[in-house]
């Protein structure tokens, strides 16, 4: 089977593209499901839910060693042919080759951001894209000037949030913003 992978900065429709290709495939009656690391909690635990308010259930794991093997037995326990994972980056790079052995036998797919809010890679997104057998780019639209985004800008108070703040901050459109390369403002 295959390894997809779906990159893009925030509001680029990810999520909403892994729950269309998940759904599809329970249409085509076969079985599949969805994992989210458990700290994201923005809207609901129990799902992944969209910026434009779609939503699907979701197994919540803790980003550890133990949730890479709870993904494990869940897939095998249930039987699953079809593995959606959801915000991949804040799972350590051990979830990789879990990843891509599952894509053996199972379509797995996966997406997650390309750059933090400091436009450093998050490893864990990049080291699944260059195993997979697909990766599909999305852009957001810079809210800016309206170009084609490929970053996230991280804002307190309305200024770009300095570079010592901590790498993971769940949020959404109070703290950020996709702009695109001429628009993203480095941290200071
Ligand atoms: P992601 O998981 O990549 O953050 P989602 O699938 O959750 O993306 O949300 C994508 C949706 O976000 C779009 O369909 C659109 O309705 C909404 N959205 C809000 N702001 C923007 C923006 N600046 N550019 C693109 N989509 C946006
Ligand atoms: P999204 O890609 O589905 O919009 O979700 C990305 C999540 O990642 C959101 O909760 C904000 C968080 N995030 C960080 O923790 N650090 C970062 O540097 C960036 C850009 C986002
Ligand atoms: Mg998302
Ligand atoms: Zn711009």
């Amino acid at each position: 089977m295959t390894l997809e992978v779906i990159i893009g900065p925030m509001f680029s429709g990810k999520t909403s593209e892994l729950i269309r290709l998940v759904e599809r495939e329970v249409y085509a009656k076969r079985k599949g499901a969805i994992f989210k690391p458990a700290l994201d909690r923005r809207y609901s635990v129990k799902e992944v839910v969209s910026h434009n308010g779609l939503r699907y259930d979701a197994h919540s794991v803790v980003t550890s060693s133990r949730g890479i093997r709870k993904i494990s037995s869940v897939v095998d326990g249930d039987g699953l042919d079809v593995i959606g994972v959801d915000e991949v980056q804040f799972f350590p790079t051990g979830v990789v080759p879990l990843l891509d052995r599952l894509a053996f036998s199972r379509r797995v797919i996966a997406c997650g951001l390309n750059l933090t809010f400091k436009a450093d890679t998050f490893e864990t997104t990049m080291k699944l894209a260059a195993r997979a057998d697909r990766v599909r780019y999305l852009s957001a639209v810079c809210v800016v000037c309206g170009q084609e985004a490929s970053r996230t800008q991280r804002l307190i108070g309305g200024e770009p949030a300095p570079k010592e703040s901590p790498v993971i901050a769940v949020g959404g459109k109070e703290m950020y913003e996709p702009r695109c390369r001429n628009c993203y403002e480095p941290p200071a």
